[in-house]
């Protein structure tokens, strides 16, 4: 099984690469913090630098926040001093069992080699009736990004550099592990958005490698990948600075234990 993905190495950068939309910081985590009920007991895996967690915080929530990476949680730290932390991995958690009312993630499943485990750890920790709330953003329709993305792949496996993601490939293998558990499963889409983005900043991002799915690429496939991209990016769109819009949604995954 690969391992999961430490973001040890983008602590520096990482808030310069994600935002949190307005939309998602107040109609998004008003919705966590619906679902999860009043005075809840949160463990936020995977909480980063604290892009969700520091809004549930400054929204008074009772939240534990974990992750492998310490320097990713550093940031947070400053961000929200009171913060309690631990260093660990979501597959062995240090906590005891029945001790949460809900557990939450936001974009880190794909990166956890032994997500399974992990959804057992998450029921483990959480009390009877708990609720797991996987936090996620989805594109809708065809967008520029995906085009770029989709090329980018193409090239890449085809210079020889099959990439894997450690974690959770598929949304629907975790739904399917989770109703095998006896959760109760539910989507909530809380809000949609509208973003703009050139095809130009898109390729600049992946150029950056500030993305996890880049880092292990070897330099030269990389270099040369990169090189192809663009040459078909000058190829396929007459604009690469026009702005494309984008329709994302914010997305609830959320799995209640009635009994556990
Ligand atoms: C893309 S970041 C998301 C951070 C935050 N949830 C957010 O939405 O901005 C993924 C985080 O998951 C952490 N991570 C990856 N594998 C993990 C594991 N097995 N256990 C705990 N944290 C993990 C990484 O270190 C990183 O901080």
């Amino acid at each position: 099984m690969p391992d999961s993905f430490s973001f040890d190495r983008a602590a520096d950068f990482y808030d310069s690469t994600r935002d949190l939309p307005e939309p998602v910081a107040t109609r998004g985590i008003q919705a966590i913090l619906d679902v999860v009920g009043p005075g809840a007991r949160i463990l936020d895996v995977g909480t980063g630098t604290g892009r969700i967690s520091v809004p549930l915080l400054k929204r008074g929530a009772d939240l534990v926040g974990c992750d492998l990476s310490a320097k990713m949680m550093a940031r947070l730290q400053v961000k929200f001093p009171a913060a309690r932390l631990a260093q660990a991995d979501a597959s062995r958690l240090p906590f005891p069992v029945n001790y949460f009312d809900a557990v939450t993630t936001c974009h880190v499943m794909h990166l956890v080699g032994p997500w399974r485990e992990a959804l057992h750890e998450y029921r483990r920790v959480l009390k009877t009736g708990g609720v797991y709330v996987n936090a996620r953003t989805e594109q809708e329709g065809e967008s520029v990004h995906e085009q770029v993305r989709f090329f980018w792949k193409l090239r890449v496996d085809a210079l020889g550099f099959v990439s894997q993601r450690p974690g959770v490939r598929d949304d629907k293998d975790m739904q399917e592990e989770l109703r095998g558990m006896g959760a109760e499963l539910k989507q909530v889409e809380v809000v949609r958005f509208t973003r703009s983005h050139s095809v130009r900043e898109e390729i600049d991002r992946l150029g950056s490698r500030k993305f996890s799915h880049t880092w292990d690429i070897p330099q030269d496939v990389f270099a040369q990948g990169l090189r192809d991209l663009r040459a078909w990016a000058g190829r396929e769109y007459a604009d690469l600075d026009a702005p494309h819009a984008v329709t994302e949604a914010f997305i609830l995954d959320i799995a209640r234990f009635r009994k556990n």
